[in-house]
């Protein structure tokens, strides 16, 4: 079960529940558990990517696929190579080197479990793994399309994506950065990889450019207020709500949108990018509802 909404849409629960038991089944065909003398790298690999997590980034490729009407089982395949860049990156970031946390997803983190090397290299894996998946024929039977999403998630992923912005917040915790450099910091590190799930929905649809833009648009907003709410839940939230250790950032000394303007200010931006992500599904009328109460929910999530 995805973890549950304060003053849930019920419908939006239900359908968060319905992508993480499809995801999960994914990742856990996609991983499986080997009697090879390396199954030590497979099982820190399941440990990192399957003891939870509220599969947003899935849940993100799944609805934006489904406005193009394309195949889930394809969809879903590009959802767990998402995820698992996703599951590598919060491994390499709560390494003692970076954020040195000890607790993701209510579990000891993937190096407290096994140790850092086996950290190191369970990421390194499920890096190069996600891109083997987009790159089989399963995935898409058109070459370009494989290309097209191979490129987008190097692109979302690397020096200038999420890897690029992870170092701009190491930078932020010995750096007085202004707003308009957090806000490019939080777009790289989290907004990149949304970005890729919206665009790669329309990608595996070949949709139009108006309806990309769209959705690239929404995505962008979305993930820079996801990143504002995860700022603020580190100062205000239970480790027991969030299943990861909290008041990390302030002990880092870093700057986010909370040290730089205050948690009110913080939270009456995540609502304006809030409303303007919604804003920017109009073209897709009402067939866009989930996306749109996926993202009143990042507003009010509370893990
Ligand atoms: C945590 O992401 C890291 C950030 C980019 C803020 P999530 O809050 O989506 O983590 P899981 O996948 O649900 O554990
Ligand atoms: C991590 O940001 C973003 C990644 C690219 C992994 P945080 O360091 O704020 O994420 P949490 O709070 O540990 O989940
Ligand atoms: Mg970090
Ligand atoms: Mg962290
Ligand atoms: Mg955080």
């Amino acid at each position: 079960m995805a973890p549950s909404l304060r003053d849930a849409d019920p419908a939006l629960q239900n359908e968060m529940d319905t992508v993480t038991e499809a995801i999960n089944k994914t990742i856990n065909r996609l991983l499986p558990e080997t009697d090879l003398a390396e199954n030590h790298l497979y099982e820190a690999m399941r440990h990192g990517t399957l003891n939870g997590g509220k599969r947003l980034r899935p849940f993100l490729i799944m609805h934006s696929a489904a406005l193009f009407n394309v195949n889930p089982a394809r969809a879903r395949r590009v959802a767990a190579a998402l995820e698992f860049i996703h599951c590598y990156s919060l491994i390499h970031d709560d390494l003692p080197s970076m954020d040195n946390a000890a607790l993701r997803r209510a579990k000891p983190t993937v190096h407290i479990q096994y140790d850092e090397a086996t950290a190191i290299l369970a990421g390194d894996a499920l890096l190069t793994l996600a891109f083997e998946i987009l790159s089989e024929p399963e995935t898409h039977e058109d070459p370009h399309v494989r290309c097209k999403l191979i490129h987008a998630l190097a692109k979302a992923s690397g020096g200038h994506g999420m890897v690029g912005g992870q170092m701009l917040d190491l930078l932020a915790e010995k750096t007085e950065f202004d707003l308009g450099t957090i806000s490019r910091l939080q777009r790289m590190k989290t907004g990149r990889l949304m970005v890729f799930a919206c665009e790669a929905g329309a990608i595996l649809g070949k949709a139009g450019e108006p309806q990309k833009r769209a959705l690239g648009n929404y995505a962008h907003d979305l993930g820079l207020a996801f990143q504002v709410t995860d700022d603020i839940l580190d100062v205000e939230a239970d480790p027991q709500d969030t299943g990861k250790d909290t008041g990390k950032d302030t002990d880092a000394g870093k700057a986010t949108f909370v040290s730089a303007m205050g948690k009110e200010q913080a939270r009456d931006r995540a609502e304006m990018l809030i409303n303007q992500a919604i804003s920017h599904l109009k073209i897709f009328g009402n067939r866009a509802k989930m996306l749109e109460d996926l993202a009143l929910y990042v507003l009010e999530r509370r893990a």
